[in-house]
């Protein structure tokens, strides 16, 4: 247990390996505190600088929904932030105590949770923050006070107004059962703020059904399911779940960043939807989804559209150059950076395979070979080092 002079440490409510959570008492007001502490003795420089970022990022968001955090301070070589206690207990602790309630969750009580999640979530988002790591383990709730909080924002994202996007991650942050393809970094696609939504789906998918869209625990499976794989829809898990609040869920787990909803706003109003009609006449019946989603973000689809004729004039040149040792119709370096880098490129990817190698790896070895000075190869031969 760690020793302050100015709050009264009480009783510790979680350790994992990088944190432990303490519940305390500020002995100059006697209000009651949360203590953050990163669990290192020697910590480095970088998990240092993530605890100072994850303290600025939740001072700064001074939203009702945004758990206070009161103040940051060095504790031997180590740091501690000081958090708001509204007696709240995390969604992931809740579903694991009170089985009855909450495991799964009755349908209007899960609801009005999930209004109340996705109006915090618009507002962070309004705030230019991604959290980057909703799950139910960071989504706090006091049931006696109907309060809901988010915390945590560990690795989330401050973004510029100007470009609301982040590169392709080329680590994996977040909680692997909740994270969307995009923050995999095995995409190919930037990351914004709809990661969030993905992950919301994935939060309401385990509210609703007890159980997550993919429930493997291997760390490269769970990365393949979210790319690739369609978890069973929540109304097939229990066909007591409408399908029209089923099909909310399933348009948050949409793998493309542009088939989920494109603001909080707009599932705000289908959940709400939803609500009033369980409340008016105790069932709920389908109706288009997404009506009112319109965002506010200004976003540039990664998806090509309307560009067929150049595809097409691309995969032919592909073609010709995969069929033939002409070095002329390779064109030199240029244009196989060109076919490299183009965003075309994943169109061209999974549509041409020659003898066996992906087209990528294909263009990969060319330019490997021309930077050497070497006349690049036929698309079936693999690259010698
Ligand atoms: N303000 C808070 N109120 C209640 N519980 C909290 C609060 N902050 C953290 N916790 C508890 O501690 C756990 C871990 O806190 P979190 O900030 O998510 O740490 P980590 O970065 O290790 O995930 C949460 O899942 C929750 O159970
Ligand atoms: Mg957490």
């Amino acid at each position: 247990m760690i020793s302050l002079s100015s709050i009264a440490v009480k009783t510790e409510i979680y350790e994992s390996a990088n944190s432990l959570v303490y519940r305390g008492i500020n002995k100059h007001d006697n209000t009651a505190v949360i203590l953050k502490v990163l669990k290192e003795d020697y910590p480095t420089k970088a998990e240092l600088t993530r605890y100072k970022q994850e303290y600025e990022i939740t001072s700064s968001l001074n939203l009702e929904g945004v758990i206070k955090a009161y103040s940051q301070q060095d504790y031997q070589r180590t740091l501690v932030i000081i958090l708001e206690d509204f007696g709240g207990e995390s969604l992931q602790k809740l579903m694991q105590e009170s089985v009855g309630k909450y495991r799964p969750m009755p349908l209007s009580e899960f609801l009005c949770l999930a209004i109340k999640i996705t109006e915090i979530l618009g507002e962070i988002h309004a705030a230019n923050v991604i959290h980057k790591d909703i799950n139910p383990g960071n989504i706090v709730s006091n049931p006696e006070t109907g309060q809901v909080k988010i915390i945590d924002f560990g690795i989330s994202t401050r973004l510029p107004r100007s470009n609301p996007t982040l590169k392709n991650p080329n680590i994996v942050e977040g909680t692997l059962a909740y994270i969307s393809p995009e923050q995999t970094g095995r995409m190919n696609r930037s990351l914004d703020y709809r990661t969030d939504f993905y992950s919301l789906g994935a939060t309401f998918y385990e509210l609703l059904t007890s159980k997550l869209p993919f429930e493997t625990t291997d760390a490269m499976e769970l990365v393949h399911c979210h790319i690739a794989k369609q978890p069973l829809s929540p109304s097939r898990v229990n066909p007591e779940i409408p399908q029209a609040v089923s099909g909310i869920v399933m348009k948050l787990l949409a793998k493309n960043a542009e088939e989920r909803y494109q603001s909080a706003w707009g599932i705000k109003a289908d959940l709400e939807e939803c609500l009033a009609q369980l409340q008016h006449k105790s069932t709920i019946s389908e109706f288009p989804l997404a009506s009112k989603d319109i965002s506010d973000k200004f976003q540039i689809p990664q998806k090509l559209y309307g560009r067929e004729a150049e595809v097409q004039t691309l995969l032919a040149a592909f073609e010709r150059v995969a069929s033939t040792r002409d070095r002329e119709t390779v064109g030199g370096q240029k244009n196989v950076e060109t076919l490299h880098t183009t965003s075309l490129q994943s169109k061209i990817t999974p549509l041409a395979t020659t003898g066996g190698t992906p087209a990528t790896q294909w263009l990969q070895n060319q330019r490997h070979l021309l930077q050497r000075g070497e006349p690049p190869q036929r698309s079936g031969s693999k690259i010698q080092n």
